[in-house]
C-alpha cells in the first residue's frame, strides 16, 4: 500500500501522503550530500591548481546549476555522481568569459559566492541570473560591499535584483562589518578576497555557517578567524591546490527525519553520515531540548568537518522559544522545526528569523499560512511564528510554493495528520533532497 503518490504527469507534481495505516518509521537512512559544502567543492575546485576530487556530492538541481555555470566558464567537470566527480581547477583568476548568461537556477548559494569570484575577473564581462524565487531575492546585501571594494556591478532595482551583469575589475581590500549574519555574505566577500592585493576582513553580528573558511583553508588559502568578534580575515593571492573532498551527509536534510521519527509514535530511525559542523547543529539543541529522544553515535571527523550517525526515537515533545544568536545555526530548519512545535504541548516562539522572509519563499508567511489550512494554531509574527501545539492537525490541500524545504517540511506534517493532504508542487523537493519521497515510502511501516 501507498503512502506516498505521486502524479507525474503534470510539470507540477501533486504529492498525495496517506498517514492512515502508518504504525511507525523505522530503518536506516543515508542522506544526501551537505549542499553548501557540495557547491563550495565545486566552485573551489575550479579555481585551484589540479584536480579536485569530490566524493558524496550533492546531486540536487542546486549544485547541478553550480557545476553548469563553471562549466559555462571553461571549468572541466566529470558527469555528476555522488561516488565521485573530478573537477579540473584552472587556476585563480583563469575563469573564461562565459558566452551565454549563468543561470543559477534556484539557488542563492551559487549566484552569491559566484558573484564574488567574478568581480575580480579583470578584461571579462558576466551576466548573472536564476529563476523566478532567485530574481525576486535581495542581491544589495553582495553588491554594496563589493562596490565598496572596487567592483561594477549592475542590475535591476539600483543593482540589487538579478540579472546582474559584472564588469571584472582590480579590487580593493576592506574591512565589512555585515548587517546580517549571513554565510553567503562572508563567503562571497572571502571569495572577492582571493583576487585581491593584501588583507579582506569580514565582521558579521552572530557566526554564520563556517564551511567556506574551513574548504579554503584546506585548499591552502590563508584563513584567520577571531571567534570574540565573528570576524574572518583571507589573504589575497594564495595558491590553492586541489583536493579530496569527502562531503558529509546534510544536517538540513537529516532534520526532516529527526522531526518525523520524534512525532510519528513508535518510531525509531537512524541516520547515517550526517555533517555536525558547530554551525550548524542549532536543529539538534533545539529538539533536544524540547524532549526529543536523539542519540549521536559514530562521532568521527571527515576532511575537516565533524560527522556523526544520528539515532531518533519517538518521544513527547514540550515547547519551546527559538530566537538570538542560535538562528543563523538553525535558518534553514526553522520550516521543520514548526512543524515539531505544531507537535509540542504548549506554545513555541520562533522569533529574529525576518531572514525567512528572503529565502527560497517568505518561509514564515508560507508556513504560518499552509499549518493553519492544516489546522495549526499558529500566528505570523513580523520576525517569527507563534505556535501552540498539541491540537492535531486534519488532512487538507497545501503547496509548497516552489519552495524545497516547504515541501519536505508539509509532507512531514502530513504523516503525522488525520486524513490524506495533497501537497502542490512537491517536486520542489529534488532542489536538496531527489529522493526525499522514496526514501519516506520505503520507512514507514504499515
Ligand atoms: C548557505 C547559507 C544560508 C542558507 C543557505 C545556504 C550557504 O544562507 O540559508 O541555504 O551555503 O552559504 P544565508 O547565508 O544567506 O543565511
Amino acid at each position: 500500500m501507498s503512502i506516498v503518490t505521486l502524479n507525474p504527469l503534470q510539470s507540477h507534481q501533486d504529492l498525495v501522503i496517506d498517514p492512515g495505516k502508518i504504525t511507525g518509521l523505522r530503518g536506516k537512512i543515508t542522506i544526501p550530500g551537505d549542499k553548501s559544502i557540495s557547491h563550495r567543492s565545486l566552485m573551489l575546485g575550479a579555481i585551484a591548481e589540479g584536480e579536485t576530487v569530490i566524493h558524496g556530492l550533492l546531486l540536487g538541481e542546486d549544485p547541478r546549476s553550480t557545476a553548469s555555470c563553471f562549466r559555462a566558464m571553461g571549468v572541466e567537470i566529470s558527469q555528476l555522481n555522488s561516488e565521485k566527480v573530478i573537477v579540473k581547477g584552472r587556476g585563480l583568476g583563469n575563469l573564461e568569459e562565459p558566452l551565454e548568461i549563468l543561470d543559477a537556477g534556484n539557488s542563492g548559494t551559487t549566484i552569491r559566492l559566484m558573484l564574488g569570484l567574478l568581480a575580480g575577473h579583470q578584461d571579462r564581462f558576466f551576466v548573472v541570473t536564476g529563476d523566478a524565487s532567485l530574481r525576486s531575492r535581495p542581491m544589495s546585501r553582495v553588491v554594496k560591499p563589493l562596490k565598496e571594494m572596487g567592483a561594477q556591478i549592475w542590475g535591476r532595482k539600483a543593482n540589487s535584483l538579478a540579472p546582474l551583469a559584472v564588469s571584472g575589475e582590480s579590487l580593493q581590500p576592506i574591512h565589512y562589518y555585515s548587517p546580517v549574519a549571513s554565510a553567503q555574505v562572508k563567503s562571497c566577500l572571502l571569495l572577492a578576497g582571493l583576487l585581491t592585493e593584501g588583507k579582506t576582513t569580514i565582521t558579521e553580528p552572530a557566526l554564520s555557517r563556517d564551511h567556506s573558511e574551513r574548504m579554503l583553508r584546506a585548499f591552502g588559502a590563508n584563513i584567520e578567524v577571531d571567534g570574540e568578534t565573528n570576524s574572518v580575515t583571507v589573504t589575497g593571492y594564495p595558491t590553492l591546490t586541489g583536493q579530496t573532498v569527502i562531503v558529509p551527509g546534510d544536517i538540513s536534510s537529516a532534520a526532516f527525519w529527526l522531526v518525523a521519527g520524534a512525532i510519528v509514535p513508535n518510531s525509531e530511525l537512524l541516520i547515517e553520515n550526517v555533517g555536525i559542523n558547530p554551525t550548524r547543529t542549532g536543529v539538534l539543541q533545539v529538539l533536544q531540548a524540547m524532549g526529543a529522544d536523539i542519540t549521536l553515535e559514530n562521532q568521527r571527523v571527515v576532511t575537516g568537518e565533524p560527522v556523526a550517525d544520528l539515532r531518533v526515537k519517538s518521544s513527547p515533545l514540550q515547547a519551546t522559544t527559538i530566537a538570538g544568536e542560535i538562528i543563523p545555526r538553525l535558518i534553514d530548519e526553522i520550516p521543520i522545526l514548526a512543524v515539531a512545535a505544531v507537535f509540542a504541548q504548549g506554545t513555541t516562539i520562533i522569533k529574529d528569523a525576518e531572514e525567512l522572509r528572503v529565502k527560497e519563499s517568505d518561509r514564515l508567511t508560507v508556513m504560518a499560512t499552509q499549518l493553519d489550512r492544516l489546522g495549526a494554531k499558529v500566528r505570523e509574527l513580523p520576525d517569527g511564528l507563534e505556535i501552540t501545539g498539541g491540537t492535531g492537525l486534519f488532512g487538507t490541500e497545501v503547496d509548497s510554493f516552489t519552495d524545497h524545504r516547504i515541501a519536505m517540511s508539509l509532507a512531514i506534517a502530513a504523516l503525522n495528520s488525520r486524513q490524506p493532504t495533497t501537497i502542490h508542487r512537491a517536486e520542489a523537493a529534488g532542489i536538496s533532497y531527489p529522493d526525499f519521497f522514496s526514501t519516506l515510502q520505503q520507512i514507514c511501516q504499515e
